[in-house]
């Protein structure tokens, strides 16, 4: 491909000096002049890279195939230059596109450029051509198409894999989401319950039958002590899994408590906005929005230095739209599409599944402000 558009340019640089050469000739000699231009047209129509062909409207109103450029040759239709004064119609009997292109560009010098796909009759293979319509003069049409089948396979390839790669990611989050609610409820019914129970046996047997002697109550009560602990160990390892909060009580509790948790431990303080007050969303989309929060959440406790945050998260019935806004040092450009982390790559991963958007911006010393707008009825494909 470079090799061809070098050698195109070089002939059109000589091409440029015949020119020159052409305007200073002594115009007396009309004969010569004018074998020369058509020779000199020859040249530049025939060092069109790709297949050019020139379509001429005649005096019967016919658009017929005037020129086409040297070795020019169709797999379906053979050397074109052989079909010199075919009519447009009988050259695409079975491809109406090209013809209205023709047919459009020489009635209103509108001008196409586009890619098509067409199956060739003699191999049955795809391939993609690149096409321009140019109206040149009143009465032609110039066309030139060019062979993009390896670019637009590799285009269709990678667009494929993309697709693949976000069913994937997806799939694995709701694997992921529905292991995480899963493992929150055992620990929370089986192993809270059970130690609970063990914490009941321990004294029944402390106060049953060891009732007078004071180094096992010891030993008992630390027993119990430990109990408690682990229990509520545990109970904030299951919160952290999945808050039941979320599937209980809805979102807009959810995030309440999480920025409680987090105010718990750090100097930051919140201003949570929400509306409707009783957010009501599919629990699918609740989900994802708490994840998305919870990222930002953990950058801004992480990264920010910021000590207060406003987070707005409104319904309008159609949409849903999420800003996180912190006064801390500012997200610097660079990391708002680093590859190398993966929690914002996660929260724009998110939002596709939604046909949603994500919008970064930080000003230094200023904040960081995560705007996200999401669609509450997603198409169910990707
Ligand atoms: N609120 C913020 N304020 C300032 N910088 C931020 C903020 N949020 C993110 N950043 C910057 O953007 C980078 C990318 O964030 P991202 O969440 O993608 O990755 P991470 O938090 O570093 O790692 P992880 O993959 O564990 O989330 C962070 O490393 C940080 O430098
Ligand atoms: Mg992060």
């Amino acid at each position: 491909m470079e090799k061809k558009s070098g050698s195109f340019s070089s002939q059109f640089n000589a091409l440029s000096r015949q020119v020159e050469k052409l305007c200073s000739h002594d115009s007396s000699n009309k004969e010569e002049f004018l074998k020369q231009s058509e020779e000199l047209f020859r040249k530049v129509f025939n060092s069109i890279p790709g297949l050019a062909t020139l379509w001429q409207k005649n005096s019967r109103n016919k658009i017929i195939l005037l020129m086409a450029n040297e070795g020019s040759y169709i797999e379906s239709k053979g050397k074109i230059a052989e079909l010199i004064g075919m009519e447009v119609n009988e050259f695409f009997p079975d491809d109406l596109e090209p013809v209205q292109y023709i047919t459009g560009a020489m009635n209103t010098g509108e001008q196409y450029h586009v890619v098509m796909k067409s199956k060739l009759q003699t191999t049955g293979k795809t391939k993609w051509f690149y096409q321009d319509y140019v109206r040149v003069t009143k009465n032609l049409v110039l066309n030139v198409s060019q062979d993009v089948t390896e670019r637009e396979c590799a285009r269709e390839e990678l667009q494929k894999y993309k697709e693949e790669l976000h069913h994937l990611i997806q799939h694995r989050e709701t694997v992921r989401e529905e292991e995480r609610a899963e493992i929150a409820r055992a620990i929370h019914d089986d192993l809270g319950q059970s130690l609970t129970a063990l914490k009941i046996d321990l004294s029944i047997l402390r106060n049953e039958f060891v009732p007078s002697n004071r180094s096992i109550h010891e030993k008992i009560d630390a027993m119990s002590a430990m109990i408690d602990s682990t229990i509520r160990k545990i109970q904030s390892l299951g919160l952290e899994l999945r808050p039941g909060i979320l599937d209980d009580l809805g979102l807009a509790a959810a995030v309440e408590w999480l920025t409680e948790e987090i105010q718990k431990r750090t100097n930051i303080t919140f201003k949570l906005n929400i509306y409707p007050e009783e957010i009501s969303l599919d629990e699918n989309l609740s989900v994802n929005i708490f994840r998305m929060i919870q990222e930002a959440l953990t950058n801004v406790v992480r990264h920010s230095m910021a000590t207060r945050v406003n987070i707005s998260l409104e319904s309008t019935g159609q949409e849903v739209r999420i800003q996180i806004k912190d006064n801390g040092i500012g997200i610097a450009e660079d990391k708002i599409r680093n590859l190398n982390s993966l929690g914002l790559i996660g929260i724009r991963e998110r939002a596709r599944f939604w046909n949603g958007t994500v919008n970064i911006t930080g000003e230094k010393n200023k904040g960081t402000e995560v705007l996200i707008k999401l669609k509450i009825n997603r198409e169910k494909t990707l």
